[in-house]
């Protein structure tokens, strides 16, 4: 009986399950703690800021992140239109309206040119442009080195949507650490998971203090309970920060398969035409996903007949995000758009790409590939 290959499923052991345990054990089962406050510090670390606020998602974090740089109804906040709707619809949570704008085809990130055009473009409309949300998609970095000293000149504050980034980097600098403030996502499909989670990472303290005021309520310190504005529930349970704290000890050995997992994929296509590896010469990247953009007209086929071969082996693909200007719930989005976003929608599609994929899982999916290739090609099988 064959088992189904998922696309990145959560890969924990004996590690996580003892953290857990212990944590259980200490008594400490609710959304505050110390692997709570050991965890926001070893991320602070790793990102390389000097603090850090977990919460109950990436969105969570995204939203409290928007907050902090005054997000709100009336502004406008610039945001790729190639990503996951958790990004765009944080915005909303704050009565802000996201304006998109389209990637570069090469890497799928955001273009920043025709960011820096739309920018000055809004500007000069008289918009209050509150925020920039760049999305190191799939554990690339976005190009930093230009964007930030254009968000700069601006005074326009960056806040770095590094949900899927953690581990990667751009220039050795940490993915998180580029903005006024980065979100992370420890959701059970990410690069670490804490079956549920975020944080929010930043060198400003006083957007972390009150981040980590909002997301318990905005409750006073005082005996009682007093509120003087609206909060959320947002904090992560102590518990599953033991989980994160495990599954971050491991977080270079994981980001190491699926590097490796990449370049057998690049390998397998390397010779095949019309076929390449979205941001394959990213060397810094964390390979959180590893996706492949065919083009029809050289390749002789679709990326949906890979799609549909692999599905017939109980092995997942999934198509790249489709654009947010796509999206119904966005309607007519505002925006600047090339077509890149479109092309990638279509023509890409993500391969299982998980850290806990063992050899075998690893070899039959590389098998039905090559099977898949040849039989297109009329070449032998790898
Ligand atoms: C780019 C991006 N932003 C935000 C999120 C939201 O994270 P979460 O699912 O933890 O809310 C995700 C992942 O789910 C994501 O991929």
């Amino acid at each position: 009986m064959t088992r189904t290959i998922h696309l990145s499923p959560p890969d924990v052991g004996p590690l996580e399950e003892s953290y857990l345990i212990a944590a259980l054990r200490s008594g400490w089962v609710a959304p505050v703690g110390p692997d709570l406050a050991a965890f926001e510090r070893e991320v602070a670390a790793r990102v390389g800021t000097a603090g850090a606020v977990a919460v109950s998602s990436g969105t969570a974090a995204l939203h409290l992140a928007l907050l902090g740089v005054g997000a709100g109804a009336g502004d406008v906040v610039v945001v790729p239109t190639l990503t996951f709707i958790a990004t765009a619809n944080a915005v909303r949570y704050t009565g802000a309206r996201p304006v998109f704008v389209d990637c570069d085809p090469r890497t799928g990130n955001l273009d920043v040119a025709l960011t820096a055009e739309l920018l000055h473009d809004l500007v000069r409309r008289g918009e209050r442009v509150r925020a920039v949300v760049p999305v190191d998609m799939f554990g690339s970095c976005v190009d930093y080195t230009a964007l930030l000293p254009i968000c700069a000149e601006l005074g326009v504050p960056v806040v770095e949507d590094a949900a899927e980034a953690l581990g990667a980097r751009h220039g050795g600098q940490p993915a998180g650490s580029f903005g006024r403030v980065g979100a992370l996502s420890f959701n059970g499909n990410k690069i670490i998971t804490t079956s549920g989670g975020g944080m929010l990472v930043s060198d400003d303290q006083v957007l972390l203090d009150r981040a980590r005021h909002l997301a318990t309520q905005a409750r006073e310190p005082v005996p009682h309970y007093e509120h003087r504005e609206t909060g959320y529930n947002y904090r992560l349970s102590n518990l599953l920060a033991a989980l994160g704290r495990a599954q971050l000890l491991r977080l270079d050995g994981m980001i190491g398969r699926r590097r490796d997992l990449r370049d057998r994929y690049a390998k397998l296509f390397a010779a095949v035409p019309g076929v390449r590896v979205l941001g394959e010469e990213d060397d810094e990247s964390n390979c959180w996903l590893t996706s492949i953009v065919v083009n029809p007209g050289q390749a002789g086929w679709h990326a949906t007949d890979l799609a549909a071969h692999l599905a017939g082996h109980d092995i997942e693909t999934r198509p790249v995000w489709k654009p947010m200007h796509l999206q119904p719930v966005f309607g007519a989005a505002e925006g600047r758009f090339t077509g890149a976003a479109e092309q990638l929608f279509r023509d890409g599609l993500t391969l299982p790409s998980g850290s806990a994929m063992d050899t075998g899982q690893v070899a039959q999916v590389l098998t039905v590939i090559g099977a898949f290739l040849a039989e297109r090609t009329g070449a032998s099988p790898a």
